[in-house]
């Protein structure tokens, strides 16, 4: 499914969109170049889920968790991860196969240890004040 020109002002219907497409599917990876939207479309898809506390980027933590309406939430951004062995040793695969939602940056920094079944999004900047948004199962 490709959600076109979509701007900061769209994110909340598309993550809507995200959240009934997914399912039961709750690992969640964000592909974009820098600066591509992956941490904003994650902040409006916390609000679909009813985060009420602030969504940050957690590039220095390596990954922030939320609550929701219910349900818990591991925000992760890989960007300054040296290698998989890190995200071995933070206990990474335990937070993907506790049941709550994951949400992904830069997944390709652990490609070896993604889960099989995933929802990917992939993010291009069209213009200053839109993206394209492409979701799949796989
Ligand atoms: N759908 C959108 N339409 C227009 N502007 C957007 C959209 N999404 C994000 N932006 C803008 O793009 C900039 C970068 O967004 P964001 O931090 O979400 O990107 P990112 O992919 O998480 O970057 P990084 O790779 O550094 O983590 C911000 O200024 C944000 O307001
Ligand atoms: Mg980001």
């Amino acid at each position: 499914m490709t959600i076109k020109a979509t701007t900061l002002s769209d994110l909340p219907a598309a993550a809507s969109q995200l959240v009934t497409f997914a399912g039961a599917e709750k690992i969640f990876l964000f592909n974009g170049d820098m600066g591509a939207g992956k941490t904003s479309f994650i902040k409006s898809l916390c609000e679909a889920l009813g985060v009420k506390e602030a969504v940050t980027s957690p590039t220095f933590a390596i990954v922030n968790e939320y609550r929701g309406a219910d349900i818990k939430i591991y925000h992760f951004d890989f960007y300054r991860l040296k290698n998989q062995t890190e995200a071995l040793d933070m206990g990474a695969e335990e937070y993907f196969y506790s049941g709550n939602y994951c949400f992904i940056e830069w997944p390709e920094k652990i490609s070896d240890m993604l889960p099989l079944h995933c929802i990917n999004v992939s993010l291009k900047v069209l213009n200053d004040n839109s993206r394209e948004i492409t979701i799949e199962k796989i």
